[in-house]
């Protein structure tokens, strides 16, 4: 029976190949130009342009005043630390645990009974995106005919994560692109809405990419509805410390949730708060009833990663943890925390300062009112392009300027430049 099997597949290969070479029809002829991607692509375009001086405001990682990349002090100490740490199989077992805890830690809170009680199951993932990935990919499984509500608008790659996992998404409205405020109204008849038992993500702090965030009041008036309209929250957590420059503030939202009795999942990422982009390092996490439905669904997502990449890599976790578990690389890491988000502070305020003296008739008070790494302009993509092409000055279509890529030396361009491309 086998053997007939593989005769009759070679014989199907051959006529397929026969019908190829016939054809003149090779075997990747079908595949088409990917669609650009909204963010990567900004950064080509400027790659592209010859103009020396020209700004690339797309990227969301952390800059210096220079415009140069940063390795905190923190993570220079840590790797030494960790330097002469032998990498073995069972150092492997040890880091992914204490990696996860230390997230969990990070995310619930310190004393937190979910830690105490340890009520969590959690993996090392690829970052913040294959913290989000290994979700959706656990969401599909196990609520197959779920859908994912997702803020409106969102980080584009949101919508490509959870469509590549095969779960459906719906949107929930978010931002008021009259006020460049949030939409609270309408995101809690959104949340109301929905089918009982919904999905939904959240961005806990300095949302990607409009910089509007809830307030404590909205936190827990969002948290009660979830509790009646029984909805699972996400919190994709890729900021914090970002948005208030304190990381235990920025983990408010999660922190409301739990109090308030909620199971809830987290996606993790490194690569802003601790400048770690380039290592990839993030978990996620899910919090369950109790220690036993931890393990299971630790071990279903340790069942996802074994097929998608086996195992994660150690040092970006193991640097980690180092700091997180070293007092006084910790407090070192919140100071630089503090000092990434009072620059990119500073240079909100100093750009509103500059466009109001530019006695522009539109009102810039969003600027310092939004928080964390983005501000929404709410340029029109005529007035992007315009920026583009005439001031060499590259930003996302929507409209979002990485204010980390605004630096004392060009803000007062920058500012001219949103001057000219948007006064009557
Ligand atoms: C909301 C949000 N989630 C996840 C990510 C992904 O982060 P990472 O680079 O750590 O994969 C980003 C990065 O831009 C983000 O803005």
């Amino acid at each position: 029976m086998k053997m007939k099997m593989w005769s009759r597949n070679v014989r199907c290969l051959s006529t397929s190949v026969a019908t190829n070479s016939k054809n003149n029809m090779g075997w990747w002829d079908h595949v088409q130009q990917a669609p650009k991607d909204p963010i990567t692509s900004v950064t080509q375009a400027f790659l592209s342009d010859p103009t020396p001086f020209k700004l690339n405001l797309g990227v969301g990682a952390y800059r210096d005043d220079k415009g140069k990349p940063v390795t905190l002090e923190c993570v220079r100490r840590a790797t030494e630390k960790i330097s002469d740490c032998e990498i073995l199989e069972s150092t492997k077992a040890t880091t992914k645990s204490k990696f996860v805890q230390d997230c969990v830690k990070l995310a619930c809170g310190n004393d937190s009974s979910v830690v105490r009680e340890g009520r969590f199951a959690g993996v090392p993932a690829l970052s913040g995106t294959g913290a989000c990935r290994l979700f959706a990919e656990f969401q599909r499984r196990f609520y197959p005919d779920s859908q994912m509500f997702l803020p409106m608008p969102t980080w584009s790659n949101h919508h490509d994560i959870w469509r590549d996992s095969q779960v459906c998404t719906g949107t929930y409205r978010y931002y008021n692109p009259y006020s460049k405020g949030l939409r609270f109204q309408a995101l809690v008849n959104d949340i109301k809405n929905a089918p009982d038992r919904s999905f939904f993500l959240f961005h806990p702090c300095a949302h990607n990419p409009t910089g509007v965030d809830p307030n404590y009041e909205q936190w827990k008036e969002i948290s009660h509805i979830f509790k009646i309209k029984n909805h699972f929250p996400f919190f994709d957590m890729a900021y914090q410390g970002i948005a208030s420059g304190d990381v235990e503030r920025d983990a408010t939202a999660i922190r409301i949730f739990l109090e308030d009795g909620h199971l809830l999942g987290c996606a993790q990422s490194f690569s802003k708060n601790m400048g770690l982009y380039e290592h990839r390092v993030g978990c996620v996490s899910i919090v369950s009833r109790d220690d036993k439905q931890a393990t299971a669904i630790k071990s279903q997502l340790q069942r996802i990663v074994r097929a998608m990449y086996s195992s994660f890599p150690v040092h970006g976790p193991l640097l980690v943890s180092t700091i997180l578990n070293d007092a006084d690389l910790k407090a070192l890491w919140e100071e630089e925390v503090k000092v990434m988000v009072d620059r990119l502070i500073s240079m909100r305020v100093t750009l509103r300062q500059t466009l109001e003296e530019l006695n522009s008739s539109s009102s810039w008070e969003h600027v310092t009112k939004q928080v964390g790494m983005f501000y929404f302009s709410g340029l029109s993509p005529e007035e992007v392009n315009q920026l583009q092409r005439d001031f060499h000055i590259y930003m996302t279509n929507d409209g979002r300027i990485s204010m980390a890529g605004v630096t004392s030396s060009n803000v007062d361009y920058l500012a001219n430049a949103i001057h000219e491309v948007t006064k009557e």
